[in-house]
């Protein structure tokens, strides 16, 4: 029997908009509170991804994205509240079965964090060479994913005989490798040219498009968000101040949205 596409399986709504209200979230984040020593990094973050969606977060530097991401993905437990990934508290699992369910979730981290020693294929295929796949089988996997990235030419190469925007490619690449279901983005366009941004957000929104990849994407670039995003979370000391399609962020009234935003002079 031929195996289920990720899209049928998933049951994904390709227009989250007109997605159920009801449709059961893919990540749920609840009163989360993430504290390093006695400062509060995340002062109780609550919102839900339902298949399929993109969603933005954006927020200054320091308040807590990248902290978000990697309690989502499990590196970092929470202090209060609760995360669910597919309906898993991947918190409350064991260490080996925290790896289990993790691999239902790609992350691409902020700076490309490629090995330096190691070519294109063993870093794509880091992952499918600890699960002791066939070396064939990885290079054809890896060589799929860097098609899907538009790297087709860089499997031997070593990460220092490419540009940032390449290596940020090939970052993705490593974090589609398994298959996701979920794709956590920290800072894909950041310190990238215009051209190059675009090049990546294209490949963002093909994934969730042809693969029906639910996306949580971190960034401070509000062009990218108000492009790729179904919903935008804005965050800021901690907390959710704003949230919504890029319309309704764009119309909002309130002044620490429309200075972020670029709309009012930072004063
Ligand atoms: N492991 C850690 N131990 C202690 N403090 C930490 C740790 N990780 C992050 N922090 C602190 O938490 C705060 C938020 O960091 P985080 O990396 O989430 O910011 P960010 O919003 O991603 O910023 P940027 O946009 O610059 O990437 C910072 O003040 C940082 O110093
Ligand atoms: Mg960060």
């Amino acid at each position: 029997m031929a195996e289920p596409t990720m899209t049928e399986d998933l049951g994904v709504i390709r227009d989250p908009s007109r997605a159920p209200a009801n449709l059961r979230p893919i990540i749920t984040v609840d009163g989360l509170v993430k504290r390093f020593g006695s400062r509060t990094i995340l002062d109780g973050v609550t919102f839900a991804v339902r298949p399929g969606e993109t969603i933005s977060i954006l927020g200054r530097s320091g308040t807590g994205k990248s902290v978000l991401l990697k309690t989502i993905i499990a590196l970092l437990d929470p202090d209060e509240g609760k995360v669910t990934v597919l309906g898993r508290n991947l918190h409350e699992l064991a260490e080996r079965e925290r790896l289990n369910e993790r691999r239902l979730m790609g992350y691409v981290f902020q700076g490309s964090a490629l090995f330096d020693s190691l070519n294109v294929l063993d870093n794509v295929g880091f992952s499918l060479t600890q699960q002791r796949l066939d070396p064939e089988e990885i290079r054809h996997r890896v060589q799929e994913a860097l098609e899907a990235v538009e790297l087709p030419h860089v499997i031997d190469r070593f990460p220092s005989e490419l540009s940032g925007g390449m290596q940020k490619r090939v970052g993705v690449a490593r974090a589609i490798i398994d298959k996701p279901r979920v794709i956590l983005y920290d800072e894909p366009t950041t310190g990238l040219d215009p051209i190059t941004t675009d090049s990546i957000n294209a490949i963002i929104q093909r994934l969730q498009k042809s693969h029906g990849i639910t996306s949580l994407v971190v960034t401070h670039d509000i062009r990218s968000a108000l492009t790729i995003s179904d919903r935008i979370i804005m965050l800021e000391q901690g907390r959710i101040v704003a949230s919504g399609t890029p319309t309704e962020i764009q119309a909002t009234k309130d002044p620490w949205v429309q200075r972020f935003l670029g709309v009012m002079p930072t004063t």
